[in-house]
């Protein structure tokens, strides 16, 4: 199959071209327009495959999408390509409605005229906004509360709208928190992990105790192809684990395995709006064949060992872009805060 992924030079972009690449039958255009957590040093093992071609570029660029899915003649696509980081969206929401919300309009437009036969939105688990108790199932209503949740709602309703509209052949899937090597290290695992590593504080959220269901990268990437190939039009699939864990934990778990002492976390004023847990029914896509293979334990230490054995990686990203991020949004909390518990 001829398929597009974009954002593929992201997170759960790049590992889900390499895992689509792994099947023979398939042939990989990314399209991604490298802003700052884009990244090709995600891909150079990548470089000169046969079957596997990049081009930089935006999805909310009508004409360029329209002349790659031509000239590709693209059969399936992925949408991986989103601004991501609550924090960010906090502090700057209006290019998380450009991308996730027109971006995904361009893309399901051009998709939809060029005839392309499978779509699947990447969505998340925060869009049921947050869920005190029980497990969210995929005809809930949507909840979310911040505005990359919202504007990650929005591209999730209007896909859903384009198969009972046009019935036009796309699935979403919505994936818990994904952890693993290659993530920004703006988010909770890779910034503690790099920060322990370097000695530097841990800034926890309130008092620690919000809940995410972690799931490894590959897990993930696995759902999404799954869906890609046997996902039912019209449909949207939850992608999680199932195990709940607060963030004061999966901090210490990670000093844990890096023999680093608890002292280093600090309880930093908390998130606007923060939502205390996300929690999914996964049965829907189990049904398709889908489980998750690795378990937190040792993908955290998977995790951990690839962020101290891959520093190059991440200095060059925390002595970039993120350092004006990290003294804007972790500078002043950092000065305030109170160490341990
Ligand atoms: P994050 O990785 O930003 O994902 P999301 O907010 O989309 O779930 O954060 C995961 C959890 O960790 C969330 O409850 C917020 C918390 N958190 C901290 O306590 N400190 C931090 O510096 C960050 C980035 C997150």
């Amino acid at each position: 199959m001829r398929i597009l992924v974009t954002g593929g030079a992201g997170f759960i972009g790049s590992h889900l071209v390499r895992h689509l690449l792994a099947g023979e039958e398939n042939q990989v255009v990314n399209l991604d327009a490298l802003r700052y957590s884009g990244n090709l040093d995600n891909l150079k093992d990548l470089d000169g495959h046969p079957r596997y071609r990049f081009v930089h570029g935006d999805i909310c660029d009508a004409a360029l999408v329209d002349r790659v899915m031509r000239e590709e003649r693209i059969e399936a696509v992925v949408n991986c390509a989103a601004e991501t980081h609550v924090d960010r969206s906090i502090i700057e929401p209006g290019g998380f409605v450009r991308t996730d919300v027109v971006g995904t309009s361009v893309l399901l437009e051009a998709a939809r005229v060029c005839g392309v036969t499978r779509f699947v939105q990447v969505s998340t688990d925060e869009v049921y906004g947050d869920v005190p108790s029980g497990r969210s199932k995929e005809s809930d209503p949507l909840a979310p509360r911040s505005p990359y949740s919202a504007s990650k709602a929005g591209a999730d309703l209007l896909a859903l709208s384009y198969f009972t509209t046009y019935g036009f052949p796309v699935m979403v899937t919505r994936g818990s928190n994904t952890f693993g090597p290659n993530q920004y290290p703006e988010k909770f695992i890779p910034l503690f992990v790099t920060n322990a590593l370097e000695d530097q504080p841990l800034p926890l959220y309130g008092d620690g105790l919000q809940q995410r269901d972690w799931l490894y990268v590959q897990d993930h990437c696995e759902g999404i192809a799954l869906v890609l190939e046997k996902g039912e039009p019209g449909q949207a699939y939850n992608v999680g684990v199932g195990e709940e864990r607060p963030n004061r934990e999966v901090a210490e778990a990670i000093l844990g395995l890096l023999g680093k002492p608890r002292s280093l976390v600090r309880h930093v004023t908390d998130r606007p709006g923060h939502d205390r847990r996300y929690a999914l029914d996964c049965g829907k896509i189990a049904k398709l064949g889908w489980s998750p293979r690795f378990p937190f334990g040792e993908a955290l230490k998977a995790t951990v060992a690839w962020y101290r054995d891959n520093a190059w990686w991440w200095q060059k990203i925390k002595s970039g872009e993120f350092r004006v991020y990290y003294e804007k949004m972790y500078g002043a909390r950092l000065r305030d805060a109170q160490g341990g518990r």
